[in-house]
């Protein structure tokens, strides 16, 4: 599947609920899979590849022979820590460039699964509690952007535009997401 890169209006959209009973997810979420593989992601979000769904694939094990895509359907974060977390951070859709994003230190996220069953991460940290924030602010048309200050989101939309007047492409940074 090809990647929506930011600025596309796509990335900007709050997405619909995804319905379990759908027979067209597992393909869908198998796809994504392969998407997020290919460009060296550790998460996806339904709206980079153009389906405004609320469906994340993620894969936060740094083992490359321990391969294990999780698949997300209406994710919700239902408790958070009290303390943020400032860490550079990158997105598919937005290719050689990473920011430094302030996260909570944990969250309890709450989703379906494929066979409409009910999947808890219970505060989850490190990469995989980012990577889990940052893919759901995907589901309400939420980028890196709009978790900058003003100020230093003018800096970072320079700082994209130069790096894709260069030819970045998706996978582009050494911070995958
Ligand atoms: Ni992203």
């Amino acid at each position: 599947m090809k990647i929506v890169l930011s600025p596309d209006p796509t990335l900007r959209q709050v997405c619909s609920p995804a319905d379990p009973t759908d027979k067209g997810l597992k393909h869908l979420a198998s796809q994504m899979g392969k998407t997020m593989y290919k460009n060296n992601g550790c998460g996806l979000a339904a709206p980079q590849v153009g389906v405004l769904k609320r469906i994340i694939v993620i894969d936060c094990n740094a083992e490359e022979d321990k391969k294990h895509l999780e698949v997300l359907l209406n994710p919700v974060i239902v408790a958070h820590s009290d303390e943020t977390v400032e860490c550079d951070e990158g997105c598919l859709s937005v290719p050689g460039v990473a920011f430094p994003i302030t996260r909570w230190a944990w969250v309890t996220v709450e989703a379906l699964d494929l066979d409409g069953q009910e999947i808890v991460y219970e505060k989850a940290d490190g990469l995989l509690g980012r990577c889990l924030q940052h893919e759901i602010d995907h589901l309400d048309g939420i980028t890196m952007f709009e978790r900058l200050d003003p100020f230093t989101r003018m800096g970072a939309i320079r700082e994209y535009q130069e790096a894709l007047a260069r030819g970045a492409k998706p996978g582009d940074t050494s911070v995958p997401e």
